[in-house]
């Protein structure tokens, strides 16, 4: 490591900034946030240093640096246009033992400014050691959108309790326990929605319920999380959060690997299938795990693909949740029909061709097919058919038997969403054939309707 990672106290430091352009300006701007008392020395300001200028801890000195500027300073920013200078201004700096930054080189500087995340009092600060701002920025601006704004509510809370915590629970494995419960369950739940009333409420009375073998106090939970078609990067950031922190994971055959990877390896991890015809665990005992997990007090995952309350059964689990007063929340994913017609590049609404889109199911409980088939077969709209692989002849023979065009285009799409995707296109009567001269690995997605001819001119996943 080149450079030691700290995080300066420098409440009412007297600092200087020598430079007022918008490098300083930035600068200036966390210095301030900071609690610094800054002072400002430099004969023209930027625009955005200008705007700074009304704070009250900031004072501007419209003149070139001069030496005697250093006296009394913590820290000193070298900013100015002129390197020469920020070199003289750094080697003063030095013979007062002052700290320096000297703006774009690194090397020569005492410390460097990290790029920070920002959820105050909570800072996450990233450094490449100079090597690479721009790296560092990108890092940022990912862990920006993995950390919520409402983390900075979420550490204000944990802060305005840490004494009274720390009173009431002695232990220090119970109050690691009682902390981590608190900043990963409900209560972190209910301040990263909004409801930071109800989340101080639920605090306090958990302090109150709180004894010394608190690791032993237990209410669980259980999260229904829809997976998405396959591809990690079409997660909810819910969806990604609740992952994270999951204890016993529920997944089905769905769920991808790469998703499967996100969760906690030392989360116990049940595989509970779901092919057609072969379910690995009844879906009683599925309900029956759900249920004894979160009563041991575990925060459950029940992770499923696509949307769990699109032909997932989602509902039927929570039902048995609700009936043992478990609780639970539920995180909608994207349903393959979204995934697949995206990556596909079909719409399934469009002014010109389709007006409703149905999302029918190719597979009943009893292996039977038994769909409204007039409906189906009528002209403007678009027929999505789930888990419809084996029945894609009788699916197709009955629209046309029900009066739909020959021609109506139709499309397969197999894994979508993933790298491995392939698309199969053709029309209701030639599908099938298609499909049974090519081998195909499930899951599957049917598509039917004049919106498939739209992937001639749209499909962009496959062009990459
Ligand atoms: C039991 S259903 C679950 C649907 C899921 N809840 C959803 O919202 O997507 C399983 C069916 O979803 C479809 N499916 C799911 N992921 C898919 C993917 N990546 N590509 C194609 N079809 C998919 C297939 O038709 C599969 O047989």
């Amino acid at each position: 490591m080149k450079q030691l990672p700290i995080f300066l106290n420098i409440q009412s430091s007297a600092c200087l900034i020598a430079g007022g352009g918008p490098a300083a300006a930035r600068k200036a701007k966390l210095l301030l946030q900071a609690g610094a008392k800054l002072m400002v020395v430099t004969p023209t300001l930027s625009e955005s240093m200008l705007l700074l200028l009304d704070s009250a801890n900031i004072e501007h000195l419209q003149r070139d640096y001069h030496s005697d500027d250093l006296q009394g300073k913590t820290m000193v920013i070298a900013a100015t246009d002129n390197y020469q200078v920020n070199l003289q201004i750094a080697a003063d700096a030095k013979q007062k033992a002052i700290l320096v930054n000297i703006a774009d080189n690194p090397i020569a500087s005492d410390f460097t400014l990290p790029s920070i995340v920002n959820r105050d009092p909570l800072i996450v600060a990233i450094s490449s050691s100079g090597t690479s701002p721009v790296l560092a920025r990108m890092l940022k601006t990912r862990l920006e959108a993995f950390i919520p704004k409402s983390y900075s509510t979420l550490a204000t809370l944990a802060g305005e309790f840490q004494v009274e915590i720390k009173e009431k629970i002695r232990h220090v494995g119970a109050r690691k326990a009682f902390w981590e419960k608190s900043l990963t369950g409900n209560i972190a739940e209910l301040v990263l929605t909004g409801h930071e009333t109800k989340a101080r409420q639920a605090l306090k009375t958990a302090i109150n319920n709180a004894n010394q073998n608190y690791s032993n106090a237990k209410t669980g939970e259980v999260y229904l999380v829809g997976a998405g078609p396959g591809n990690p990067d079409l997660l909810t950031f819910r969806a990604l959060r609740l992952i994270q922190q999951a204890e016993v994971v529920l997944y089905d055959r769905l769920v991808s690997d790469s998703i499967m990877n996100l969760c906690p390896q030392q989360a116990e991890h049940i595989y509970v299938g779901k092919r057609r015809a072969d379910h690995a665990m009844p879906q009683a005992n599925i309900n029956q795990t759900l249920i004894d997990h979160a009563k041991a007090g575990k925060r459950v995952l029940r992770l499923k693909g696509g949307d769990p309350f699109i032909f997932g059964r989602g509902g039927e689990e929570i039902e048995t949740l609700a009936e043992h007063n478990i609780p639970f929340q539920v995180v909608p994913g994207i349903t393959a029909a979204s995934g697949c017609a995206s990556y596909a590049g079909i719409p399934l609404t469009h002014r010109d061709h389709a007006q409703s889109c149905t999302f029918i199911t190719g597979h009943l409980k009893d292996g039977s097919i038994n769909l409204d088939w007039n409906r189906l077969a009528g002209t403007d709209q678009t027929i999505v058919c789930y888990m419809g692989l084996m029945g894609l002849p009788i699916i197709c023979e009955q629209l046309i038997a029900h009066g739909i065009a020959k021609d109506t285009p139709a499309a397969l799409i197999e894994r979508g969403t993933t790298a491995e995707q392939q698309v199969h296109t053709g029309t209701v009567s030639t599908l099938p054939q298609i499909i049974s001269s090519r081998t195909v690995t499930a899951p599957t997605l049917i598509i039917i309707g004049t919106v498939v001819t739209l992937r001639k001119k749209l499909d962009w996943f496959e062009q990459q």
